[in-house]
């Protein structure tokens, strides 16, 4: 919780994860792991009200409504932790609707993309995010909580 302004103010977290996201748990778990989106809404919601914090869970197929939402973050939270699945190797889209917005964007992928196939080398997404956290599975959500919490706090 902060204090802006002469009130109390809760911060909220947007977390957005893209195409069959919505299959973890049950998706290549050898990759991906073998919690569920719903372990990981969980564990954020914890990790979040012992800080004060809000956390609020979208998950889209659709590039067109991921655009939509990364474009109303600015006037509902303060910042997004994006998972873009695999629209981070193809999206324009998704890209310059993170360029347009003001609030801090980390971007998180459970796999290490770095050491996979080629076509995961590249990420059209991170460049015009805050930073990019991938290879520790679940647990890259929680660091970078931790990370906008920390910049959020110092701002
Ligand atoms: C992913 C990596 C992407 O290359 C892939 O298309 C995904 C998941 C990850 O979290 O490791 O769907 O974003």
């Amino acid at each position: 919780m902060l204090y802006k302004t002469g009130v109390y103010y809760e911060m909220k977290i947007l977390v957005i994860n893209g195409p069959n996201m919505q299959l973890l748990g049950q998706r290549e778990p050898d990759i991906y792991g073998s919690k569920s989106l719903a372990d990981l809404e969980t564990r954020l919601v914890k990790i979040a009200k012992e800080a004060d914090y809000e956390v609020i869970f979208f998950q889209s197929n659709h590039e067109g409504d991921i655009v939509d939402h990364l474009g109303m973050a600015d006037k509902t939270v303060d910042a997004v932790i994006i998972n873009p699945a695999a629209y981070t190797h193809t999206s324009v889209a998704i890209r310059d609707a993170i360029k347009a917005i003001n609030v801090p964007v980390v971007e998180v992928h459970l796999s290490n993309i770095a050491e996979r196939e080629e076509f995961r080398h590249t990420s059209l997404t991170a460049p015009v995010c805050m930073g990019q956290i991938c290879g520790f599975g679940l647990i890259g959500y929680e660091m970078a909580f931790n990370a906008l919490k920390d910049f959020l706090t110092n701002k």
